[in-house]
């Protein structure tokens, strides 16, 4: 008999609050019913980054009403006979629940992970216990979107038609992590390297907030590039000892030094003041150069280990993986073709816990104990 398992996801860990259902068959197809994201991104942006307290604080307000939609919109068109209360029929049809405990920030993730936590034991739901680097990659699994999910985002998704094949190599490139796993099949993957100091997003979001472009950082330097060079000047790649290992920050301060100057000033003229001393033009150049070579990085190693071990496949994951430049530069010099998932798939959400989630349960991975799972802010892979 087919067993179909449905799992809630639930995604606290920065500025999103986020809840996703999906549903997994024997064949491990996942098919995403329901996906709610409510943002406090435009809370932060005048501050140029995420502020710890405010996404705590708004992680608060959202977390129950973003759950009871997903539940609805997600779940009503299923089975509602109106034989119990509407929650409680909405529950039935839930098998397990997946919650982000690490990586992130800790006022965020407590809100989920105690969330998770209540529900799992009131309503007596396994838990999992999500990794949500590992987790990025799995937003590559989801290849059907339920009517039930297009309904209530407006906006369609574009999945890919198949899921990933084993091995799997995975570039996960986000605000918070920049790192390159090969993933020899479920839960068993080795990390060949990792950011140093800043990840790719976060320079992004620093080098947005330099030139007077606002946050997120990544797509409005994306946008800005546009009508810049990308070679008008070149910017140093960063020499690392780790084979697979990246660095950032001294990109992020070349790109200052460059900055200053373009306006005939030197290392002492204050950052704060380039948006407004930078001409349009110049804004145009920085970030279409810093664009190509932060990109060029995470892309030349890639390459390298495409090429050292011949994976079926290349999956890219986390919020840069969004970005066209990315997704072109490894188009242009990948000999394979890489399947992607929707761009608003790739930023945080919470059908990318559900998806970790339902495969957990799925293979039979063991579940947290709801009475003592604790965050961990600075889980790695
Ligand atoms: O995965 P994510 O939503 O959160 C973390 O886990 O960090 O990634 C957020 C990061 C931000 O740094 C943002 O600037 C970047 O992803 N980002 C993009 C794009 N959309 C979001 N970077 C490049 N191009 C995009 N379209
Ligand atoms: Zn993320």
């Amino acid at each position: 008999m087919n067993k179909r398992l449905r799992v809630l996801g639930i995604e606290t860990s920065c500025d999103e609050t986020a809840a996703a259902v999906v549903e997994i068959d024997d064949r491990l197809n996942c098919t995403l019913l329901g996906n709610v994201v409510a943002s406090s991104m435009d809370l932060h942006a005048q501050y140029g980054g995420v502020v710890p307290e405010i996404a705590a604080r708004s992680h608060i307000e959202s977390i129950i009403p973003v759950i009871d939609e997903v539940l609805k919109t997600s779940l009503s068109p299923l089975t509602f006979r109106g034989r119990t209360s509407e929650s409680e029929e909405l529950w039935s049809n839930i098998d397990g629940i997946a919650v982000t405990y690490g990586a992130g920030l800790g006022g965020s993730l407590l809100v989920g992970v105690m969330t998770a936590r209540t529900l799992a034991i009131a309503k007596s739901k396994p838990l999992y216990a999500i990794n949500h680097v590992e987790a990025h990659v799995y937003s590559n699994f989801i290849t059907s979107i339920s009517p039930s999910c297009e309904g209530q985002t407006s906006a369609s998704y574009s999945v890919p038609t198949a899921q990933p094949v084993f091995p799997a190599l995975a570039l996960i490139v986000s605000g918070g992590h920049s790192q390159l796993a090969l993933f020899k099949d479920h839960f068993d993957y080795l990390l060949l390297g990792q950011t140093q100091d800043d990840a790719i997003g976060e320079a992004f979001d620093k080098v947005a907030k330099m030139i007077g472009l606002p946050y997120p950082g990544g797509p409005s330097v994306g946008l800005k590039a546009l009508e810049g060079n990308p070679v008008a000047f070149s910017l140093p790649k960063a020499k690392m000892n780790g084979k697979y290992d990246f660095s950032f920050s001294g990109l992020k301060t070349a790109a200052l030094r460059q900055a200053q100057s373009l306006i005939g000033q030197d290392f002492t003229f204050p950052s704060k003041n380039l948006p407004e001393a930078l001409s349009e033009a110049q804004k145009a150049d920085i970030a279409a150069v810093f664009q190509r070579v932060a990109i060029e990085t995470v892309v030349d190693k890639a390459i390298q280990a495409y090429e050292e071990f011949s994976p079926a496949s290349v999956v890219i994951a986390g919020g840069v993986a969004a970005s066209p430049e990315l997704r072109k530069q490894l188009s242009e010099r990948l000999p394979i073709e890489i399947k992607y998932a929707d761009p608003k798939l790739c930023t945080d959400n919470g059908a990318m816990i559900a998806t970790l989630g339902a495969f957990k349960m799925k293979l039979g991975q063991p579940a947290a104990d709801p009475y003592s799972l604790e965050i961990a802010p600075s889980l790695s892979m």
